[in-house]
């Protein structure tokens, strides 16, 4: 192939590829009487025109996804220590699981007494979640962390109303994940920004100052979008108790503590999980993720319906029907999706539960401390915190947040100049400019998952890095050299996607 052809194939959307007419699969001869089209959909809901679909061969079809792929920065070719975001390795395992015909061939609609197993998995893996956070009750619905703090505040707004109260305002903290003050604005609140005191956690004299009778919630992660564990846990819930409000807890950092210590313990009411990172599932793409929650016996009559229940012993007509959906909820808050959830999700996560077991889980968050740590650590023995200094100085919990202000200052690159010369290293960049309060933030999360090998090699990519930069910052202004595409205008990238490009 000629490499201009070879670029024009690049440039094609699979629309462009292919010829009319022409298949990948050629179905055997219809074995059974045929019945006229308009008996099978009635005329008024068929098509005026046929669909306008890909008409390609499979090895097309097969070259253009793959090549596809190549071109995207993945888990399975890279280290990606994506803070916040829990990129560990997903085992295969689970994907053999998952795969497996009950599960994966199972319909969302199928009648509860012939879905028992799907049921009992996710009635076992609400049990492994309750267990795991502290509070009793869960629910699977939720797709998305996000998602799960939706239905926290909802339920926070129903219980309030339930006792007759009108709440206005929700807290959290200036280190807040994004996705916490857009929740509280979508579920109708007001969202009041709580300080951060000197050692990264919360400021409680701000909070005592803030939390009243206006109060309907406070959203807190811990540990915190810093990487750090809030000492003053207790207390935080009890100055939030005492007004009145429930305590949420963001779980998303939920890695760092399974096995460990419990939100339930800490004195929280709700918690969302993140199975997309903590509990491995293959992420990113926007889906699909689960975002469960667990409650407390006070939030739980609020709970999204349907709701699963075991009932156990045999139905009046001698049939054997253990588990079921719960739809008499009056005070629920309702549905939150169609079906019961990414039940996808469920399989992987229950497997990983079941694999690990209690202690294999507080080892997976004792090593992804450790490995954060020592990561912190090597780096600081290179030298590179001289330049990249931890916006709190204390020990981590699984991942640390770096401070590139003297490196702006010093060597004239920025934090993003450095996160786009780690992919000309093969890395993928840690989180940049997050948490909104470090200064040019680079947030690492290397997880359990890496070795000792792959934390060493990417301490020294940074390393090499500064010190090329020492020598000629354009260097790094200028990266990546070796990606597909290379600096993207990323708020027109994110309104008006190009989706082709010539190379
Ligand atoms: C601390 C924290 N909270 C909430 C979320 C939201 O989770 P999701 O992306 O599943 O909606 C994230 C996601 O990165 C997070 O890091």
């Amino acid at each position: 192939m000629t490499e201009t052809a070879m670029q024009r194939d690049r440039a094609a959307t699979i629309f462009e590829k292919g010829k009319p007419g022409r298949r990948a699969f050629t179905p055997p001869a219809v074995d059974v009487p045929e019945r006229p089209l308009d008996e099978l959909i009635p005329r008024a809901l068929r098509r005026k025109q046929p669909a306008r679909l890909p008409e390609l061969s499979e090895p097309e079809i097969v070259r253009h996804y793959v090549k596809l792929s190549r071109r995207n920065f993945d888990l399975d070719t890279g280290f990606y220590p994506l803070g916040s975001c829990t990129m560990k390795h997903n085992p295969r395992l689970h994907e053999r699981v998952a795969g497996l015909a009950g599960h994966a061939r199972l319909h969302p609609h199928q009648d509860p007494a012939r879905a028992q197993g799907a049921l009992a998995l996710m009635w076992n893996l609400e049990r492994a979640l309750a267990e795991i956070a502290g509070l009793p009750h869960v629910s699977l619905q939720p797709s998305a962390g996000s998602h799960g703090e939706l239905a926290g505040v909802l339920l926070t707004r129903a219980y309030h109303a339930d006792r007759g109260e009108q709440r206005r305002t929700v807290l959290t903290p200036d280190t807040a994940h994004g996705t916490n003050p857009a929740t509280v604005t979508m579920a109708g609140y007001e969202v009041v920004k709580v300080g951060t005191n000197a050692d990264g956690g919360v400021d409680l004299d701000d909070l005592r100052a803030k939390a009243d009778a206006q109060t309907a919630c406070l959203m807190l992660t811990n540990p915190n979008t810093l990487g750090l564990f809030d000492p003053n846990i207790e207390e935080i819930v009890r100055i939030v108790h005492e007004a009145g409000a429930t305590a949420y807890y963001d779980g998303a950092n939920l890695n760092a503590i399974m096995g460990i210590s419990r939100p339930g313990d800490m004195g929280f009411d709700i918690v969302h999980f993140n199975l997309h990172k903590s509990f491995t599932q293959p992420h990113g793409g926007g889906g699909p993720g689960s975002g469960p929650i667990a409650v407390s016996a006070t939030l739980a009559p609020f709970l999204p319906q349907p709701v699963i229940v075991r009932h156990g012993g045999e139905e009046s007509n001698g049939s054997h029907r253990e588990f079921d959906l719960d739809f008499d909820r009056p005070k629920s808050i309702g549905r939150l999706r169609g079906f019961q959830g990414n039940y996808g999700c469920f399989v992987r996560a229950y497997a990983y539960i079941c694999s690990l077991g209690a202690t294999g889980l507080r080892d997976a968050s004792e090593i992804a401390v450790l490995n954060a740590n020592y990561l912190l650590a090597r780096l600081r023995q290179l030298g590179v915190t001289e330049l990249l200094p931890p916006a709190y100085d204390r020990i981590c919990m699984h991942e640390f947040a770096l401070s590139g202000a003297p490196m702006k200052r010093e060597l004239g690159i920025r934090t993003l100049d450095l996160a786009k010369r780690l992919l000309d290293h093969g890395y993928h960049p840690p989180t940049v400019y997050f948490p909104l309060l470090v200064e040019e933030a680079l947030l690492v999360e290397p997880t359990e998952t890496e070795t000792k090998e792959t934390l060493d090699a990417f301490a020294q990519a940074i390393a090499e890095i500064l010190s090329e930069a020492r020598a000629d910052p354009e260097i790094a202004r200028g990266a990546p050299y070796t990606t597909p595409v290379r600096r993207l205008d990323e708020a027109g990238a994110a309104k008006q996607p190009v989706l082709r490009q010539a190379l």
